[in-house]
């Protein structure tokens, strides 16, 4: 009941804002959806894989202090995710777009407790990321309930930093606006059968340490396009800094300072990439982004979700 009557308000509301539209940019609006709808099933289906995959004592083993409260809070996150792709197809349907649906496969990231947990953590930020850096292509009479999904995202995004039992719950004054292709780059991989959203990914990019990134942490990375060190550049940003840092791929030290998600590119040049996806330029982009988390100032919530993180 309580789902039904929440999709009903969200989708009316996604309608009301659908009438003008058709004069404007309609494909624009169209394709934006779309995405958002393919982003959110995937969202939905990762977490009713995992919930479905594991037993309370999996949760329990990984330190969580109760199993109970992971399957509350995912079982509700799934729900939002459904009713966010309900509500997004409704709006989809009545512009005469044929919403998609997709199929996902996420065994790399279901093989514990604690890969489900990272990989959750990065999704989130990836859904919230996704929605910032789409809202400057839609019409201002689509922002207000486009922006409705993603304020729960962040919300999502919090729990979920919670969950990681290491990090700060949240991370950053300021998130980081990702272009639909970056998303795709990001989350692509986990997209099993057709999905044709008639964007091209950018290069997925893979930070390859092992054990956690910290300060002072050289990274080391493999991509489409990546070998070697040579001509090749690491670019950083975090939340509220307006350019990357751009270092040579051989020198990319995590800078002194850094807590929460960081974003990755690797370029063929020394320009540092802008963090605003309107003025962002793609000269010289070589793979990414890939989203890393650095958690460097762990909190009480987290530890005592968590009591005995590993
Ligand atoms: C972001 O800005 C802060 C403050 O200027 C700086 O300490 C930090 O190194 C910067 N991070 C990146 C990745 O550029």
């Amino acid at each position: 009941m309580r789902y039904s009557s929440v999709l009903a308000v969200a989708a009316s509301s996604l309608l009301v804002s659908a009438a003008p539209v058709r004069n404007r940019d309609a494909a624009t609006n169209s394709l934006v959806f779309q995405f958002a709808n393919v982003l959110n099933q995937l969202e939905s289906s990762f977490y009713a894989q995992g919930i479905q995959k594991f037993q309370d004592s999996d949760f329990t083993a990984a330190g969580f202090t109760s199993s109970q409260l992971v399957s509350q809070v995912l079982t509700q996150i799934k729900g939002d995710e459904d009713t966010h792709i309900s509500a997004l197809q409704a709006a989809l349907t009545a512009w005469g777009t044929q919403p998609l649906t997709c199929n996902f496969k996420f065994d790399s990231a279901l093989t514990d407790v604690n890969t489900m947990a990272a990989t959750a953590r990065v999704v989130e930020f990836a859904g919230v990321s996704a929605f910032l850096g789409a809202a400057h292509l839609l019409p201002k009479d689509l922002i207000d309930s486009a922006g409705s999904i993603l304020t729960i995202e962040a919300r999502h995004s919090t729990l979920l930093n919670v969950f990681s039992g290491q990090g700060s719950s949240i991370p950053s004054p300021f998130d980081i606006g990702l272009t639909p292709q970056e998303i795709l780059g990001i989350a692509g991989g986990f997209i099993d059968g057709p999905c044709d959203l008639g964007l091209t990914p950018t290069n997925a990019l893979t930070v390859t340490n092992q054990g956690a990134v910290t300060p002072g942490t050289l990274l080391t990375v493999s991509g489409q396009g990546i070998s070697g060190t040579d001509n090749l550049f690491c670019n950083m940003i975090q939340g509220g800094n307006s350019t990357s840092l751009n270092l040579p791929l051989s020198q990319c030290v995590v800078p002194p300072n850094t807590n929460g998600p960081v974003a990755l590119w690797i370029t063929s040049n020394n320009t540092p990439l802008s963090n605003d996806v309107t003025t962002r330029s793609t000269d010289g982009a070589v793979a990414g982004p890939a989203i890393f988390f650095v958690d460097t100032q762990p909190e009480m919530l987290g530890q005592m979700v968590r009591g005995q993180a590993k």
